[in-house]
């Protein structure tokens, strides 16, 4: 990033250029407001690029206020609505960049998570945004100056501004920069947090259940998975490590609500037959001389139904077994019920669940109702998206929005 001459005075310094900051930015600069946008990385929004296996899944066709998990679930309502997928889907097609749909209206680069970088870059440029790249940001003052309400101490000296943007992320991945740094400003204006933990992660397990499950392991499966009143269609993946996979990520977020808030690490089920009566469909056969094995293994993976019966002890062909064995099998079928010990942490996981509490913020605007002029954007609040392009969206509407007020 280049270095020029920097003045000492902004309308609006931005705090993090990932995301949801340089979607601010850009907004706020072309509103004819004076920015600086700051970051203490190297490289520039190394989430973007690493986001969507590289490809960057930017949005979701078909989102809903149900798609985010938020203490308050209406908060997300108002700047969804304001800065819709379709904004963001014409934003990209104005910049000529070619995309595609995946799976649940998830909407990827066909080239590479950098053009999206870039056309947010441009658009900073087409908003005359200047950089301060990679700096380290000290401390924060509230001041009272000619303009200025905030007053940023940085490594490369002290600059006022009359809205200040924190737009730090959570903590997820912090080899490549995450911080607590959001976390710090708003508890020192008096603003809660809720307490931050990882999610869209995967999920371990205790060391007898990962042995039981040893011959399991390497398994890839289409499953339902359930927890706490949220229910996912996607794959599963049993690993040496524990639980994984697009299904186990998407209830990761749903399992921690539950830890954390009710105490209860209750077990997530996982229906191995999604969209299917496994009793009606065992009642069925219940005559068949095979081995129940092999007639999971119509259904199932061969090698993960004949594992996955030897777990259970159910060795027998099917005609050899009680109706009550099998509404057990039916039961282990459609509820498998495994305990997840832990998750794999901030290293491994997509976001961070909690954060700034919305509570303190206008969910109009997203300044602070306690402090005028300072604005929280992005993952540092507490909204967190499902897996698919959510948390994309919330970046660039929440940053739409403050963009507009800042
Ligand atoms: P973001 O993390 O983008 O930016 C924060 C910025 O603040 C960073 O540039 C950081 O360097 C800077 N910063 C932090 N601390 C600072 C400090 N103390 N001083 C100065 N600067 C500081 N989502 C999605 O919708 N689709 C997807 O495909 C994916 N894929 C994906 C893959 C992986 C591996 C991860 C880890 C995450 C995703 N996500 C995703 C989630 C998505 O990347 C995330 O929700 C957004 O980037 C959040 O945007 P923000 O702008 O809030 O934070």
């Amino acid at each position: 990033m280049e270095l020029r001459e920097l003045r000492d005075f902004y309308d609006v310094i931005v705090i993090g250029a990932g995301a949801a900051g340089m979607m601010c930015a850009a907004v706020a600069g072309q509103r004819g407001r004076s920015v600086l946008l700051v970051d203490h990385a190297e490289k520039l929004a190394e989430k973007i690029r690493i986001s969507g296996g590289g490809r960057c899944n930017f949005t979701n066709r078909k989102i809903t206020p149900d798609n985010f998990l938020c203490r308050n679930p209406h908060f997300v309502r108002s700047a969804l609505a304001r800065y819709t997928p379709q904004d963001f889907i014409d934003l990209v097609e104005r910049h000529g960049i070619s995309y595609h749909e995946r799976d649940h209206g998830q909407l990827f680069c066909d080239e590479s998570a950098q053009d999206i970088i870039q056309m947010l870059r441009t658009e900073c440029d087409y908003g005359g945004v200047e950089w301060m790249m990679p700096a380290e940001v000290r401390a924060i003052a509230a001041v009272r100056t000619e303009h200025g309400r905030y007053r940023v101490d940085s490594s490369r000296g002290s600059i006022d501004c009359t809205s200040l943007v924190i737009a730090t992320g959570g903590l997820s991945i912090p080899k490549i920069g995450a911080t607590p740094f959001g976390y710090r400003i708003a508890e020192q204006f008096g603003l809660p947090i809720v307490a931050p933990r990882p999610a869209l992660v995967p999920l371990t397990l205790p060391p007898e259940t990962l042995a039981e499950l040893q011959p399991l392991s390497g398994a890839s499966l289409d499953v339902a998975a359930s927890c706490n009143g949220a229910r996912f269609r996607e794959a599963m993946l049993i690993t040496h490590r524990g639980l994984s996979g697009p299904v186990i990520l998407q209830i990761s977020s749903y399992w921690q609500a539950q830890a954390y808030e009710k105490r209860d690490l209750a077990p997530v089920s996982i229906d191995l037959l999604p969209g299917l009566d496994a009793l009606e469909w065992l009642q069925q056969k219940r005559g068949e001389r095979a081995l129940l094995a092999n007639l999971l293994a119509e259904r199932l993976p061969r090698r993960f139904a004949h594992a996955w019966c030897t777990l259970h002890g159910w060795d027998k062909p099917v005609r050899q077994m009680s109706p009550t064995e099998l509404e057990a099998v039916a039961t282990a079928l459609s509820d498998w019920r495994i305990a997840p010990s832990g998750t794999q942490g901030y290293a491994k996981a997509e976001v961070t669940l909690g954060g700034v509490d919305t509570d303190a913020l206008s969910s109009k605007t997203m300044e602070a109702r306690n402090c005028p002029g300072l604005f929280f954007i992005g993952e540092v609040m507490d909204v967190t998206g499902h897996l698919g392009g959510f948390n994309f969206q919330w970046a660039w509407a929440s940053g739409h929005a403050a963009g507009q007020f800042v």
